[in-house]
């Protein structure tokens, strides 16, 4: 049973409070921090009532109410967890990160790893140095349709993958905005991409190879009021000659329309869309009736999105790491696997303000973009 903490109480923490629950008896919430106190309280409520729906399956599963601490630092040093997963401001990831690395702990940290090169990389040196695993939460890798298509792609069933397309049409109104005013800003947060397109870039690029060399970009702040941008599109080379198209858009007129990731390979076209990359649209195979997964037979068209964007994947993430820490098995999203789309956008935004395509390895920050549409 590892002791794990919740550092940042906002928006997405419900879904590692939904992940806890489902790991509970793997893992034990016993401290949630949130300078904000009142949401570190109603995060340690929200955890109880969760477990009493787990005791009631198996009273052996332990559950106190987590304590509740303003200042992360002093967490650490009185509870010592075994596991932290970071919830805050994106660009406060690096700093609260490496101090819990670097007092012992493992690190499940949200999207993105972090908003430069430097910082990403600081990050998972202090992983390295103190022999803890960082995990990032990119969960849609563990969307059933999504592992699927990643089964039929280790098994060779594309063929030679040709190109692949992201999709996230998306809207994040004004209200989404003034909720909190770090999103949109290039210190905390980038725009779109950096932000909702992130995990469908890292989809693409984990599809078509991993090894991204070339990117060619433009992006637009149109209309939200944000100082980064609100639509980008974006071409990618990869090593092997496979091209990845990215359209990410927080503008789409009235509401979210979806989040597609096409592929296409020699010898099989899969594309997976719904709202959130959970749903199986198109799936054909050269060896489809020899593997028994024709498309009549995979399609299901009462197929349902999940009640959020966010999916359900955080549990799967959360139990991979769990796995890794237990056995020693290679992370599904390390620290250096969920960098490369963070590579993938610096370089987007950097061919944006220079005008020109961006080699990868490219060493840039969201900070060189501060006043970009001013
Ligand atoms: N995986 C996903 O699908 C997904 C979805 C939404 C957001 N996110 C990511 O999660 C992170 C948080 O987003 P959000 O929408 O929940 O933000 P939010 O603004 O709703 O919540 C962030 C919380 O962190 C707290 N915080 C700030 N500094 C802190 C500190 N030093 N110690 C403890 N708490 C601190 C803030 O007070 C706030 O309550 C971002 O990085 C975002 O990109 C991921």
């Amino acid at each position: 049973m590892l002791n794990t903490a919740l550092i940042g109480c906002g928006r997405i923490s419900h879904k590692h409070i939904e992940a806890f629950a489902k790991n509970a008896a793997r893992m034990h919430l016993v401290a949630v921090c949130d300078p904000k106190e009142d949401r570190a309280d109603a995060k340690s409520n929200e955890y109880l009532s969760a477990m009493i729906a787990v005791r009631a399956a198996d009273p052996a599963v332990a559950s106190r109410a987590p304590a509740v601490y303003a200042d992360y630092r002093r967490m650490l040093e009185e509870i010592h967890p075994d596991i932290v997963t970071v919830a805050t401001e994106s660009g406060y990831h690096p700093r609260i990160a490496i101090d819990c690395l670097n007092a012992g702990a493992h690190v499940i940290c949200e999207k993105p790893l972090a908003l430069s090169i430097k910082d990403a990389d600081a990050m998972i040196a202090a992983a390295k140095a103190n022999g803890r695993k960082l995990a990032l939460c990119f969960q849609n890798r563990f969307n059933a349709p999504v592992q699927r298509a990643r089964e039929a792609l280790e098994a060779g069933r594309f063929g030679k993958m040709l190109h692949g397309m992201i999709q996230v049409r998306w809207n994040r109104n004004e209200g989404y905005y003034s909720q909190a005013p770090w999103r949109g800003t290039w210190a905390l947060d980038g725009g779109t991409l950096m932000n909702q397109c992130t995990h469908g870039i890292d989809l693409l690029q984990w599809m078509m190879g991993e090894d991204a060399v070339r990117v060619q970009a433009a992006t637009r702040r149109y209309m939200r009021p944000i100082e980064a941008e609100d639509f980008g599109a974006a071409i990618i080379e990869f090593a092997s000659g496979a091209v990845g198209i990215v359209e990410g858009t927080a503008d789409v007129y009235p509401t979210n329309l979806n989040e597609t990731l096409s592929l296409f390979g020699t010898k099989g076209t899969v594309v997976i869309g719904g709202l959130a990359t959970n749903k199986i649209e198109t799936w054909r195979f050269a060896d489809a009736a020899e593997v028994g997964d024709t498309e009549d037979r995979v399609l299901n068209p009462s197929d349902k999105d999940p009640p959020s964007v966010y999916g359900y994947g955080h549990a799967d993430l959360f139990a991979d790491v769990l796995d890794s820490i237990e056995t020693g098995s290679e992370l599904l999203v390390s620290g250096e696997k969920g960098k490369k789309a963070l590579e993938i956008i610096l370089a987007i935004y950097k061919s944006q303000k220079t005008g020109l395509p961006v080699d990868l390895p490219c060493d840039f920050s969201t900070a060189e973009m501060e006043g970009y549409f001013a």
